[in-house]
């Protein structure tokens, strides 16, 4: 049996969610795969913050060293979020030689080549299936299943909050102010909710989604963006007697050898698998030369279904160990990026 050392940074809630599975399947993980994953040291900002029960008797420190300086962890899971702080974990983690897994959307959208080339350079895995839509195994789809197809389309519904919102302004014709509070108060937006509404949250995920099966780094400017913020009631009626659903899609399109992306409100008829997508849930739609429409629907967020993404990026992980080679598979094509501005 192989012995992995582990050391987790956060103990929120996807954080949680990984360290109750990881007791959990302990037993499950060695007979199936022979493995055993120790749980040698947890690193949080607030060492004072009362913890549930169950986290007692770990190895808990606000010290970064005791994970990143201790030669004796294998594996590093980042889920503290943002960009600062995190990116030096990552970074440093890798540089010292070892593996990481992340679920941080915010920085492998805009730092996941760099940071997948350092990896590559040091011979060690970085994964971060958990940063696009939560609880969908979509990026392994990509990277594995439908890697021997060619992709014409990616239709996404990543953001939970904005999906959310528009399923409540349909289902309960109440306002967006009044559908916004809801989220809030069921804990899916931020108090700022700027990201989820605005499209910047779905943009960090297409970014991901995009570079996975398109091969191309994507930045924030090459994507046309829109919102939900100005939409009403009277236009959800107005769609609806007509045969559509609004949603809040995120899309990449090839056309001519050209990439388009957008992030945008969007008609979508009611017989489109999308069309279904309601509350909090999340789904991405993709459109394969020889595979045809395939519909990946699921949770986008939570402790459970988030915290599966990373323990199933663990498990890959320890599979592909053997084969350094295998990790980091980004690859380059030769198309090119629509730029928004010579669109309509
Ligand atoms: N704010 C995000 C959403 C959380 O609503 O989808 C999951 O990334």
């Amino acid at each position: 049996m192989k012995n992995y050392r582990i050391g987790i940074f956060g103990l929120g809630t996807v954080a949680s969610g990984l360290i109750k599975i990881l007791k959990k399947e302990k037993i499950n993980y060695q007979n199936r795969f022979n493995v055993n994953f120790e749980l040698s040291q947890v690193v949080v900002h607030d060492l004072q913050k009362k913890r549930a029960p169950e986290f007692d008797g770990l190895n808990i420190s606000d010290d970064p060293a005791k994970i990143i300086e201790d030669p004796a962890i294998d594996i590093v899971i980042e889920l503290i979020g943002g960009k600062t702080v995190a990116k030096n974990i990552i970074e440093e983690s890798l540089q010292t030689g070892k593996h990481v897994i992340t679920a941080n959307k915010d920085l492998i959208a805009s730092e996941g080549r760099k940071l997948s080339r350092l990896a590559k350079e040091k011979h060690v895995g970085l994964f971060y299936e958990a940063a696009v839509a939560g609880g969908i195994p979509i990026l392994r789809s990509l990277s594995n299943s439908l890697a021997s197809d060619e992709i014409e389309q990616i239709n996404g519904i990543v953001n939970g909050t904005s999906n959310f919102i528009l399923s409540q302004m349909r289902q309960n014709k109440i306002s967006y102010a009044a559908a916004l509070k809801t989220a809030q108060e069921k804990g899916f937006a931020e108090a700022d909710p700027s990201n989820d509404v605005d499209g910047i949250d779905a943009a960090y995920k297409l970014q991901i989604l995009a570079d996975f099966t398109f091969g191309k780094q994507i930045n924030q400017r090459d994507i046309q963006m829109g919102g939900i913020r100005t939409i009403t009631q009277a236009d959800l009626q107005d769609v609806t007697d007509l045969g559509y659903e609004i949603k809040l899609l995120a899309s990449a399109t090839v056309i001519s050898n050209k990439l388009e992306l957008s992030v945008a409100p969007t008609l979508v008829p009611k017989g489109h698998p999308l069309a279904s997508v309601q509350n909090e849930n999340n789904a991405v739609f993709v459109n394969g030369r020889y595979s045809g429409g395939l519909m990946f629907y699921g949770p986008g967020a939570g402790e459970f279904p988030t915290a599966n993404s990373v323990a199933a990026d663990l498990i890959e992980l320890t599979k592909k160990i053997d084969q350094p080679e295998s990790f980091n598979t980004n690859f380059s094509s030769d198309l090119t990026l629509a730029k928004p501005k010579d669109r309509i």
